[in-house]
């Protein structure tokens, strides 16, 4: 096993790496200090939880509706490549509850959701209770917990050790929020892995660094996109060079139509793998989304879940589908799956019929340092 460093000082095997990737020297601007990361992150709370549940009309009406659908395509593959009937569940930044249905599908025992945005968690809780326009008006079979926290600075492995281990933790769309400094990067791995049990599977979907670099050299200014997504980087990276010696806090703003306009953090993958391995997270499989969509729609049962859900159209003609900016936007991320080192236990763990509730009130959100 690797010894983990101390939190102030950078890996060897990261450091190295980043020298070997990007070379020594160079300038990104200063880290972050803590209070500015704090507010950035508060910024992001502020942004997801002032974004109310769309209704079912207006859901339809998005402009990136098919990109949406695709979007849950795959995070459902995702789901159901990985998931077992009675998996303990940790959602990490699960937003607004909108993969529980997923996981209802993968008939899991126990949900766990953690979201720092307070209205993205209440919404979750109202689609939880079957109360959301969005859904069927049916329980869920499995008892949940909603906890509103910032992951990547709390100390989630102590908060939830009675619940733990979980078998399969998910963060989608979402780790990106943690590169904005290494001690919050590092705090979610340490979360992740600390609470997983040995051989459980940590699932996720990102912004894809080498798509996002790769754009911003291909364009004249500092900023590119099409009718649905803009991104825009700061004048400090005018030279559009990104030295390995620093690979977080790099910023840019972010706009998606009709969904997220905040600032995130480029996350390159290699080193993102490299720091997972310090926390005993050993990757599995990386794929660009386009990359994913071609593999898994080979799958019939895949292909059929596409039909199903419709963002290629459900093979009537005449059927609008996904557009080209979509598609395009849709380039912008990855699929990933790590795994936690160490033999799986031999039994699992007997379910504590005590963890959790069926149905949650308002009361039943705990806040952890919010
Ligand atoms: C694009 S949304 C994705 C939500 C959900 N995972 C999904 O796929 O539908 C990003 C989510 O990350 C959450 N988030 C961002 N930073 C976070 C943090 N530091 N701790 C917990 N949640 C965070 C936001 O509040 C938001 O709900």
């Amino acid at each position: 096993m690797n010894k983990r460093p101390r939190e102030d000082e950078p890996s060897s095997s990261l450091a190295s790496a980043q020298k070997r990737q990007f070379g020594a020297g160079g300038g990104y601007g200063e880290q972050e200090g803590y209070s500015e990361e704090r507010n950035s992150a508060r910024r992001v709370a502020d942004h997801y939880s002032a974004r109310s549940n769309q209704t079912l009309e207006e859901r339809e009406n998005s402009p990136i509706i098919y990109l949406k659908k695709l979007n849950n395509w795959i995070k459902s593959v995702l789901v159901q490549l990985y998931a077992r009937p009675g998996d303990c569940v940790l959602d990490l930044a699960c937003g607004k509850g909108g993969d529980l249905i997923k996981w209802d599908k993968a008939k899991v025992g126990y949900y766990v959701g953690v979201d720092i945005a307070e209205g993205s968690i209440k919404d979750c809780m109202t689609r939880y209770n079957g109360d959301s326009d969005q859904q069927r008006r049916k329980k869920f079979s499995f008892p949940a917990r909603l906890i509103c926290a910032d992951c990547y600075e709390t100390r989630l492995d102590e908060y939830l050790c009675e619940d733990a281990p979980f078998d399969i933790c998910s963060c989608q769309f979402a780790i990106h929020y943690s590169w904005s400094t290494e001690a919050r990067a590092r705090q979610a791995l340490a979360n992740i892995s600390a609470l997983l049990r040995p051989g459980g599977t940590f699932i996720g979907t990102m912004p894809d660094a080498n798509v996002i670099i790769k754009r911003l050299r291909e364009t004249e200014g500092m900023e590119f996109g099409n009718s649905v997504y803009s991104i825009t980087f700061g004048e400090e990276y005018t030279e559009k060079k990104f030295p390995a010696s620093r690979p977080f806090g790099i910023k840019y703003k972010f706009h998606l139509e009709d969904a997220v306009d905040c600032p995130e953090w480029v996350v390159p993958f290699h080193l993102f793998k490299l720091l997972a391995e310090e926390y005993d997270l050993e990757l599995v499989l990386m794929k660009n989304f386009h990359e994913f969509v071609h593999e898994y729609m080979q799958r019939p049962e895949f292909l059929d879940l596409m039909r199903r859900l419709g963002p290629l159209g459900d093979g009537r003609s005449g059927q609008s589908t996904l557009s080209q900016d979509e598609w395009e936007a849709s380039y912008l991320y990855l699929a990933f799956v790590l795994r936690k080192r160490g033999p799986p236990p031999s039994q699992r763990r007997a379910n504590n019929p005590n963890r959790g509730k069926t149905f949650l009130a308002e009361e039943d959100i705990e806040f952890l340092g919010i």
